[in-house]
């Protein structure tokens, strides 16, 4: 009975936001406990999914409010590195908190990429480790979620393991496994997903989705964006 007054009122919630927000894709996936109703599409939204399979939308997207991270003492942007202001926001303080925790002090390694900086990224990794390889490590230009401005890949202090899979055993990188979601954000390409995600572990990068979006995988143990929504996995272009 009270499922049922539930779902009713969703469903008007639905056709109301529908037509008020014609452009927004409203659904509710099947491992939501609450409706999602940011598109997974446009990549002005922190629920946006870029993979393989899903380039970014234009291919040339450029956010409009790139800022760089302002850590004061905890010096946690040495580079200079550049987020959505609310990736921003929400980076600095999961900074503080892994600080306060004890598991160290983040450094913001890489953050937003242009396409052309994705290019140079993605040509170096192909170089170095060849296309099957490179290709599970660094996305083409137009299809990494570096470029919209809500990923970053991050270090910790003192801890080695940079940029590399044993991150995921570090303190840092085990606090952030488990404590991320508080503030937003979620480890992208988790152990043995590449099947689903397109690549390898990467225990250091982080993508900002949202408290709720995050919270929501967290509760529900569902960790790739892919399974979230529904949508196809992504191995390979
Ligand atoms: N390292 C991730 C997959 C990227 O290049 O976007
Ligand atoms: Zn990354």
């Amino acid at each position: 009975m009270v499922r049922g007054t539930k779902n009713r009122s969703l469903i008007g919630t639905t056709i109301v936001l529908s037509f008020l927000f014609p452009s927004v894709t409203n659904f509710t996936p099947a491992h939501a406990t609450t409706p999602i109703l940011e598109s997974t599409t446009d990549p002005e939204s922190t629920s946006v999914v870029v993979n393989k399979q899903r380039p970014l939308d234009p291919i040339q997207y450029i956010p409009q409010d790139l800022v760089a991270p302002q850590f004061g003492s905890l010096n946690a942007n040495p580079y200079g590195r550049k987020l959505r202001k609310a990736a921003s926001t929400a980076s600095y303080k999961l900074a503080k908190a892994m600080k306060s925790a004890g598991k160290g002090r983040l450094v913001i390694q890489s953050a937003y990429r242009s396409f052309a900086e994705q290019k140079v990224v993605h040509d170096r990794q192909v170089a170095k480790y060849g296309i099957e390889a490179g290709e599970a490590l660094a996305a083409r230009p137009g299809f990494s979620e570096h470029q919209t401005g809500w990923a970053m890949d991050v270090s910790a202090r003192g801890q080695g393991c940079q940029i590399r899979v044993c991150f995921g055993q570090t303190k840092a990188g085990i606090w952030l496994a488990n404590n991320a979601y508080r503030y937003g954000f979620i480890v992208r390409y988790p152990n043995n997903a590449t099947a689903i995600t397109g690549y390898q572990y990467e225990p250091w990068h982080l993508r900002y989705v949202g408290k709720a979006l995050a919270r929501a995988m967290f509760d529900a143990q569902v960790h790739t964006l892919e399974q979230y929504f529904d949508l196809p996995a992504a191995p390979n272009y």
